[in-house]
């Protein structure tokens, strides 16, 4: 398996209760290598044009309101087969499945529910690099770390 890049964004409910160092620390530990990271707010337009996958899901409305109502960090991760790795060390979408079935995962130590997760992963090769572009320019993700 190839070295793989994926992003991550701790969402506004984990950087509200403090989460962020630990979350870090988590992955830091599991071996991948940060290549940028950004502490910023999301405007609602920003919010949909990173969830446009989803425009016509019934919660997008609810998800970008989310996404925007407080600060977000957001890295670029790297590392063997990052993109399942790391999802499988977020654990399912919602917080309340992950505390029954993964209870060591980030969403089941941090999360609320299904929509306050604490956190975003990419799921596929295609989201990653859509989602780093539209979050990092070049000049932002290191590459010789
Ligand atoms: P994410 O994209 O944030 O990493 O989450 P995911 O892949 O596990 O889940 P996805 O289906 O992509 O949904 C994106 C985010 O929308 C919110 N959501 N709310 N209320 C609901 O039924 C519902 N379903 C999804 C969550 O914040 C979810 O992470
Ligand atoms: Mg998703």
């Amino acid at each position: 398996m190839a070295k793989e890049r994926t992003l991550i964004i701790i969402k506004p409910d984990a950087f509200e209760k403090g989460a962020t160092g630990k979350i870090l620390d988590r992955f830091i530990s599991e071996g991948f290598k940060i290549l940028a990271m950004k502490l910023f707010r999301f405007t609602e337009e920003k919010a949909k044009g990173f969830y446009i996958v989803h425009k016509e899901r019934p919660f997008y409305k609810e998800l970008v309101e989310f996404m925007s109502s407080g600060p977000v960090v957001a890295c670029v991760l790297e590392g063997e087969d990052a993109i399942r790795r790391v999802r499988e060390i977020i654990g399912p979408t919602d917080s309340e499945e992950a505390r029954r079935i993964a209870p060591n995962s980030i969403r089941a130590l941090f999360g609320t529910d299904k929509g306050k997760n604490a956190i975003h992963a990419s799921d596929s090769p295609e989201s990653a690099q859509y989602e780093i572009s539209f979050i990092f320019s070049q000049l932002e993700i290191v590459e010789d770390v």
